[in-house]
């Protein structure tokens, strides 16, 4: 057992890794610009009106299409959603354009892209931009939804994909 005060980067992304998180994809689309990132951070705020938040990280100049589009899709991944969580982590070096080509990508109210076999799709509005620290948490009014099939869910836990 460690028990710290002094808290660094490292230590607390220690501690982050042993939350477990659904994982999803957020897009969106700006002047013709696709963006996707896989992320965890993704949360409900209320259920009327219908709002989220997700956290996205400032320092990468190209999320900036996410902050420009002025509307943005939570794409909440299954199992078998693997190979896009993984083409929209960076980790594969894919250019954004490339991403989409892993799985099966159309929209519903917004134009972000949404993904066509999502456990569930919520699809916003913006609502509102608020940076903190290196992230923006970026506030969304759910003005479409799609639900799809119940399957298990993709969770990120000790720095690993597993079902739930
Ligand atoms: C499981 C997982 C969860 C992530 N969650 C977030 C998140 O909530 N917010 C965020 O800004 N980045 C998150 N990331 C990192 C981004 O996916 C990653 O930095 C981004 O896709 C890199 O994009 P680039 O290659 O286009 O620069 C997460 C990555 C993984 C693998």
């Amino acid at each position: 057992m460690l028990h710290k005060q002094s808290i660094t980067p490292e230590d607390y992304r220690e501690a982050m890794s042993r939350f477990a998180g659904h994982v999803h994809v957020v897009t969106a689309e700006f002047d013709g610009v696709k963006r996707g990132m896989t992320a965890t951070a993704c949360c409900s705020v209320s259920d009327a009106p219908p709002t989220v938040l997700v956290c996205i990280n400032r320092t990468n100049p190209r999320n900036e299409t996410f902050f420009n589009a002025g509307s943005f899709a939570i794409n909440t991944l299954a199992i078998d959603h693997v190979p896009v969580a993984n083409a929209f982590s960076g980790f594969a070096d894919m250019t954004d354009e490339e991403r989409f080509s892993v799985g099966a990508w159309d929209t519903i109210t917004t134009g972000a892209p949404t993904l066509a076999d999502a456990r569930a799709v919520f699809d916003c509005r913006v609502l509102e931009l608020k940076p903190m620290s290196t992230h923006m948490v970026v506030f969304g009014q759910v003005v479409g939804l799609r639900l799809g099939e119940h399957r298990p869910a993709l969770i990120y836990l000790d720095r690993k994909y597993r079902d739930l």
